[in-house]
């Protein structure tokens, strides 16, 4: 069993990401921008917004947080995306999800410019993704792509099993890897909660991507040998030994699958550190394009 160690290739591809930027000053040229919305005090969503937050700062970027109450209006978060969109010094932005329940979050993702749309969520960037054209790929699946690619793992002719559906993960990850591309050029299965008989495709998977959200779904009777494992899931557990009162928990019983499988990717430190680095470098990409 190897680890797909999502922590180094993500420090691995800041680095370079780095040093584009400071040939970008050399030139005379302003760093890219990013800002990001955050609607309410989730604990969980303030843990990543302030992490991209100081991946930025970290790499030379300039960064926004806007922080607005959870009991904003519609039309108020909606301001203030119009007014992310006409900004000329902001190169990308994103809104962190999820958002309250009296928001509509398939209306928000609209109204972001899609040049602008450094998640990739919007339907025009979503469409192009679906035809293999150029487009922001949403940076979660591109970070599972990027971490297939820089540990060579051959995807041409496998069969990949894709547990969950979400527009964020499972949908987009399955189109990726089932596109004429490299990585790509996989057989994907897509299975979600009414699947009948999930174990029944995830035994004949050759990779998995775990995308449910429920803690150790996975376990080591419901893999063949060999499969390459990985893990999206990051749910908050209960621990009080741990300091801040919870651990990180993955989708994947790490324990017991590592021991079938021939590449297993950690929790944490696995596909969590490569959205990071995935947002910066579409981040960078929107810079370019200006
Ligand atoms: N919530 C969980 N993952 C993501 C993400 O990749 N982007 C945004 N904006 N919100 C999220």
């Amino acid at each position: 069993m190897q680890l797909l160690d999502g922590k180094f290739i993500s420090n691995k591809i800041k680095e370079e990401i780095r040093e584009e930027v400071e040939a970008l000053k050399k030139n005379g040229e302003r760093p890219p921008h990013l800002a990001a919305i955050l609607v309410g005090n989730d604990g969980a969503s303030l843990t990543y917004v302030g992490s991209k937050v100081r991946s930025c700062e970290q790499i030379g970027f300039d960064s926004t947080l806007i922080k607005l109450d959870e009991d904003i209006s519609e039309d108020k978060l909606i301001a203030n995306i119009n007014k992310l969109n006409n900004d000329s010094d902001i190169d990308g932005f994103i809104v962190q999800l999820p958002l309250p329940k009296h928001i509509d979050e398939e209306k928000i993702l609209k109204l972001v410019d899609p040049s602008k749309d450094v998640d990739g969520f919007h339907p025009y960037n979503f469409g192009k993704m679906a035809q293999n054209l150029d487009s922001f790929i949403p940076a979660t699946p591109h970070g599972i792509v990027e971490l297939i690619k820089r540990y060579d793992i051959q995807t041409e002719g496998k069969h990949v099993v894709v547990i969950g559906r979400s527009n964020i993960v499972g949908r987009p990850i399955s189109i990726l890897l089932s596109n004429k591309s490299n990585p790509g050029n996989s057989t994907v299965t897509l299975v979600h909660s009414r699947t009948k008989d999930i174990s029944f495709y995830t035994k004949t998977a050759d990779i998995l991507v775990v995308a449910l959200g429920i803690p150790n779904f996975l376990k080591s009777d419901m893999i063949k040998k060999d499969v390459v494992v990985i893990d999206v899931g990051i749910t908050r557990v209960e621990d009080l030994t741990k300091e801040k009162g919870y651990k990180i928990v993955g989708d994947v019983d790490f324990e017991s699958v590592k021991l079938k499988s021939s590449f297993i990717t950690p929790v944490p430190g696995g596909v969590g550190p490569m959205t990071i680095a995935m947002l910066l470098k579409n981040t960078l990409k929107a810079r370019k394009n200006q």
